[in-house]
Formats: structure tokens, sequence, C-alpha cells
């Protein structure tokens, strides 16, 4: 925890900018346009305005990345080299790990052993290395990208790698789950991959998580890549090729180059464009545009001359254009693609053609199909709809509206006409919309089966349909200070109690002398906390929030020990609920504000304020349990259980309590 330096782990996953003393960026847990993700350094937490989630920089990696308390522990000490000494597992307790731990256990050994093939051993050096070494790879390139061999065994006999798998303690059971191995009749195992060059797929954060393995014969009757089935740790909607080492060159040129295979981006980063990655072959998913938006909101995919891989590559980019990416694209010269393309071409000559040959995308799909309609008026009709489909899918009505004007122009149509065709695509929309609730309300009810289609299968803007474009917490009214009630009081109090509880407040001293000869005493300093618990005691107030309460009391344990109290106790806490809203009280803007105000509080001065908010705080909390207790008693009476006299004498006695409370709001209650 204390080798951690928040901004740096935050930084891995999500581009931050300096914004005064914290850091700012775009949610990673959202798709928003308008950075409201904080990284708090001196308090060691995040906080994402957006999705509401917050804590230390181990919430982070839980959140982001899936992990769980112990791996994101494990993350930590690998990033800082801290050493873990881990005992020797017992085979119930590997058995016992999660599926997903086995499985990137299994892809971890799997990747080693891959690597160590392809440079330690004959079949490795002479056939894997060769073929990389004949295709102009460095072995610089193959060990960035921890490239391997899978060898080829005896075909009656247990694989190479499924026999050295289960030697080393691995189960069968996981190496099927990974699709590493498969089973023959008999019970025996065979290598997936054997025979093929492996190209490891891993996550952002550099784990093996799934393989493709590239047969090195030109027989056309077997597939030229096999892949990693899916699995709970690969999953492909979410992977991207080569996205852990460009990541940081992606931010720095804020620009993400898109390319087809896994060779590509060998080719690309070995030639000095290191901003490059792959979606294996398929069209982008929404996940992994998610995932490029976290480091750059620019997209240039690289395409081959090819005009059916063209057509096809023209699909499935609307996706891409609503979230909101600037997409351009470049079609290689004919007959070549990116790996020999860059192959033939220093790093500054590659960087100066993509931005010559980089057309909007828009631009580019218009002058692809308007070449293929030709004079044909259906077709025609056809790629204008196409278009305007895509510019529907831009979620910026003002570049939506340049876009329109220039296809319209390029097209030689009437701008009125696209504007009443995207009209029409945004009414479909709606249409679509209201079928996909309603059958999401049929299956909720149980009387149909089948899942709703899936959301932006048909991108369009969310303000061509109406919706409000997600907000932005700086602009929309505050939501924290929306919350009401006692459980918003009761945050307001710990509130208080995180922000100033070491800050010391003077209070009246007891008086000196009897009667009317009493003097107030000398002023009695005290911290914020101490005398926060006190009251809390005195007043006999029970706090009926659970994390609230769980929080004062390790709050007061800690406190009451020695002075070393940091708050890094609460946000960096192994109960993320506590975690969770002790860094959200801490950094939450709109809490603040709504503090301030409320306790009439300014930052400048909040020294001396203190006394008062503090009571306010408590004043509401007592208003709050004399409230609850007079419907109580309200409600007793009105169904007549037990004693009415008794009840009307209580209700009598609660009502002259909270007018009290209410008469005295504001003045002191502080017992002194
Ligand atoms: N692909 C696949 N299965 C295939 C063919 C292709 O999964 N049978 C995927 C791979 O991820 C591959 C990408 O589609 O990387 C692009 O295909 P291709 O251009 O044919 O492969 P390259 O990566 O360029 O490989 P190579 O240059 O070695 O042929
Ligand atoms: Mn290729």
């Amino acid at each position: 925890m204390q080798a951690t330096v928040v901004e740096e782990v935050v930084g891995d996953f999500v581009q931050l900018k300096k914004s005064g003393s914290n850091f700012r960026g775009l949610s990673p847990f959202t798709s928003e346009k308008t950075p409201s993700f904080y990284v708090v350094p001196s308090k060691g937490i995040f906080k994402d305005f957006s999705s509401g989630k917050g804590g230390s920089a181990v919430t982070f990696l839980m959140e982001h990345e899936k992990l769980t308390y112990p791996e994101a522990l494990k993350w930590l000490a690998g990033k800082y080299g801290i050493e873990i000494v881990e005992r020797e597992q017992s085979a119930e307790e590997v058995a016992e790990r999660t599926e997903r731990e086995s499985l990137a256990a299994v892809a971890a050994f799997a990747q080693k052993w891959f690597t160590e093939q392809l440079w330690q051993t004959d079949q490795g050096k002479s056939i894997g290395l060769g073929y990389f070494r004949g295709r102009g790879f460095n072995d610089k390139s193959l060990e960035d990208f921890l490239i391997g061999y899978a060898p080829e065994g005896d075909r009656r006999s247990s694989g190479l790698f499924a026999a050295a798998a289960m030697s080393a303690g691995y189960e069968k059971k996981w190496l099927l789950a990974a699709g590493l191995c498969k089973e023959r009749e008999d019970g025996t195992l065979w290598d997936f991959f054997g025979g093929r060059v492996i190209f490891p797929i891993r996550d952002v954060t550099g784990r093996a998580i799934g393989f493709g393995g590239r047969t090195l014969r030109s027989d056309k009757k077997i597939a030229k890549y096999f892949n990693s089935p899916e699995s709970p740790l690969y999953d492909k909607s979410q992977a991207l090729y080569g996205i852990h080492m460009a990541s940081r060159a992606i931010s720095q040129e804020d620009r993400c180059i898109l390319v087809e295979g896994y060779t590509d981006v060998m080719a690309m980063r070995q030639a000095g464009v290191e901003h490059v990655v792959s979606s294996s072959g398929t069209a982008l998913s929404s996940r992994q545009v998610k995932l490029i938006k976290r480091f750059t909101s620019q997209v240039t995919m690289l395409f081959d001359g090819d005009p059916a891989g063209l057509r096809a590559a023209v699909r499935g980019v609307d996706i891409v254009l609503s979230e909101g990416l600037d997409v351009k694209v470049a079609v290689l010269p004919d007959g070549e693609d990116p790996d020999t393309f860059a192959k033939a071409r220093t790093a500054d000559e590659l960087k100066a053609w993509l931005t010559e040959h980089a057309t909007d995308f828009i631009r580019f799909k218009t002058d692809l199909l308007t070449a293929e309609a030709g004079e044909d008026p259906m077709a025609r009709a056809e790629l204008a709809r196409s278009v305007v489909g895509s510019i529907a899918a831009v979620p910026d009505a003002l570049k939506r509206s340049v876009l329109l004007q220039e296809s319209a122009a390029q097209l030689g149509l009437k701008e009125e006409v696209l504007i009443e065709e995207m009209r029409r695509v945004a009414v479909e929309k709606v249409a679509e919309q209201k079928r996909d609730a309603a059958r999401a309300e049929r299956a909720a009810a149980g009387r149909v089966h089948r899942p709703a289609t899936t959301a932006g299968q048909s991108a369009v803007a969310p303000d061509l349909v109406g919706q409000p474009p997600p907000d932005d917490p700086f602009t929309v009214g505050p939501r924290l200070a929306g919350e009401t009630g006692q459980p918003a009081r009761e945050k307001d109090l710990l509130r208080l109690l995180l922000l100033y509880g070491e800050q010391k407040v003077s209070l009246p001293g007891e008086p000196v002398g009897e009667g009317e000869d009493a003097v107030p005493g000398p002023p009695v300093e005290m911290s914020l906390a101490a005398c926060l618990f006190e009251e809390l005691e005195a007043l006999n107030i029970e706090i009926a929030h659970g994390t609230v309460r769980n929080v004062l009391a390790i709050y007061r344990k800690a406190f009451g020990a020695d002075g070393n109290w940091d708050t890094k106790t609460l946000t960096h806490h192994q109960d993320m609920e506590i975690a969770k809203l002790t860094a959200d009280l801490l950094i939450s803007p709109y809490a603040l504000s709504e503090n301030w105000s409320r306790h009439g509080i300014h930052p400048s001065e909040e020294g001396g304020r203190l006394i008062e908010a503090l009571q306010s705080s408590l004043h509401r909390l007592l208003l709050d349990e004399a409230r609850a207790e007079a419907a109580q008693v309200s409600k007793a009476i009105e169904s007549s259980e037990g004693d009415v006299t008794a009840l009307l004498r209580k209700k009598m006695e609660i009502q002259a309590r909270i007018k009290d409370l209410s008469l005295h709001f504001g003045s002191t209650i502080l017992s002194n």
C-alpha cells in the first residue's frame, strides 16, 4: 500500500490529465464525453462521477480488471517489484481456485512453455524461429510479443504440451476448458495448437488470456489460424491484440491504428509504429471500442486494397462511430498488407503515409459505394440510406450536420433529402427500442423465454432518438446532494468526520463557580472526532446505515488507539462497501458544495465553523430519530394497538421534542 501510487496504477488504464493537484480523465466504466473521472493522489483514491465508482488503487483494479482482492494485491506487488512469498498450494487449494484464476494459471503456463519451445528446442528453432526469421521478424519482436511454438508430437500418444502441463500439476479439466487440449475417445489428450506457431493474446495488463496458432503448412484445406475458444478468461469481444504494448503509444500519439492480423501488428511495431492493435480478423465490438477509448478517441483503420475485403470492413464501423470515435480509413496499395508495407518502410515514412492517406470514414464510405452503385437508381438509394445510417450514429450533432452537407454534395443529392432520411432512421430506431423494451418486459414476466436483442446493433446517436446525452455531473444537478432522508444525513455526519476528524476544535470550558457567580472555564481543545464520538454517545444517537455505523466503529477504534490515523485505512479497506463509501465522501464535490452551503462553511473559513457544522449535523439526526418515532407512534394509534392513552402521551412528548429541536436548530446542543 505504501509503494502504490494511485495515479500510476490508474494511469495504466486511463489517460489522465493533471488538473490542479489531482488528475482527470474519461471514465473507463462508461462511455462519457466529458471527463468526470478523478484521481486524488494526496488521498490515494479515485472517484468516477459517471458510474459512481470510487476507492483505492486496489478497488480500481478489482472494478476495472475484475480482479479479486488477492489478485489485485498480486498485481500491485508485480508492478512495484515486491515479492509475495506464497505457500506451495495443496491439491485441494488448487481445486478451490476460481475458474478464471485456474484458466489464467493454465494460460500463463502454456505461454511460457510455448515460448521455451520456440527458443530452446530443435523443432522450435528450426521450424518456428526459422519461419519468423524468414518473414523478416527480428528477435526483439518475437520476444516482445512472447511468440511461441507448439511442437507436433506423436499422433497416437498424449500431446507434448498436454504431458508437460499434466506433469506440472494442471488438471485435465482446465486444459480442456482453456481449449489448449482436446480429448480422444480413449481419454488421452492431444494438443489443439500442435505444429503451429503461437501468438499469445494478452489483456491490457499483459497477462496471457488466449492464443492464436498459425499453421506453417500452405495446405489450403486446413485453417490458417486456430484460436482459443471463449472462456470466462478470454472474452473475444473485449480483447485487442497488442493493446498491452500499444496503450502508451496510443495515448501519446492520440490515435489508434487498427489492422486486421497478428503479424500486421508485429510488423508495424517492428517498423517503429507502436500505436497499433488488431481485432483478430473480426469487426470491432463496442467493448473493444470502449477499450480503445480509454486511450484515444481517434482511430485509423488500415485496410488492404482488396475490394471484397473493403466492403466487409466498411460494415460494422457504425458501432465505432456511435461511440463518438473519430474514424479515418487508409487503404494500402494493391497487393500489399500492413505486414509487407511496414517491412519496406521506416517509421517516419509510415507515419507520413498514414497522415497523407487517411480519409474521413464517411467520405470514404460514400466514395467507395458511389463507385460501386454506378448509375443504378436503386443501388444509389440504398447507398444514400447506408451513408445516412453511419452519419446518424455520430453522437455529435454539429459533426453530423457537417457530414450531411458533405455527403449530400458528394452524392449529388439535396441536403434536405438526407435530413429526411435521417429522421426516418431515428424513427425506426425508436420503434426498435420500444419493441426491445416490450420484449424484455415479456421475457421478464416469464411469458417469453427469449432474450431481448442485444442493444447497440443499429447504432444511432442518443439525441436523435430523444434521449438525453450522458450527463455531466458538473453541469447536471448534484446527485449525492439529491439523496435525502436519514441515510444522507448520516453520511453527512461521516463526511465531516472524515474530512475534519483530526482538526482541533475549541469548546467552552466547564463553568467555574456556582449559580450567579459562575464564569465560563478555560476553553477545552479537542479533536472534532473525539467531540463527535462523545456527542453521539451523550445524545444516544443510533446510526441506522450499516456501512456508516461500521466506518464509525473502525474510525473510533483506530483513532483511540493512537494518533497515527490515516483515511487510507478506510478508503483501502477490504470491505468494498466501506472503501467505496469513504472514497465517495472524501472527494465528492457535490457533497462538499452542499455541505458548505448547508452549514454556511466556506472552504477558506472551514476551521472556525466546524462545531456549528457538527451541531447542525447531529441536530438533523436527532430530528430524524424523533420523526421516525413519531411516525411509529401515530401508526400504532391508528391501528389502536396497546394503551392508546399512553401512546397519545408519548406522541405529545415526541412532538414537544421535535418542536424543541426545531426551535433550537442551529444553537448549541453540545453538552458542555
Ligand atoms: N484469422 C483467423 N482465422 C483464419 C484466418 C484469419 O482467426 N483462418 C484472423 C487472425 O487473427 C489473423 C487475422 O484474422 O491475424 C487476419 O487474417 P490474415 O490477414 O489472413 O492473417 P495475418 O495475421 O496477416 O497472418 P499471415 O500474415 O501470417 O498470413
Ligand atoms: Mn498477413
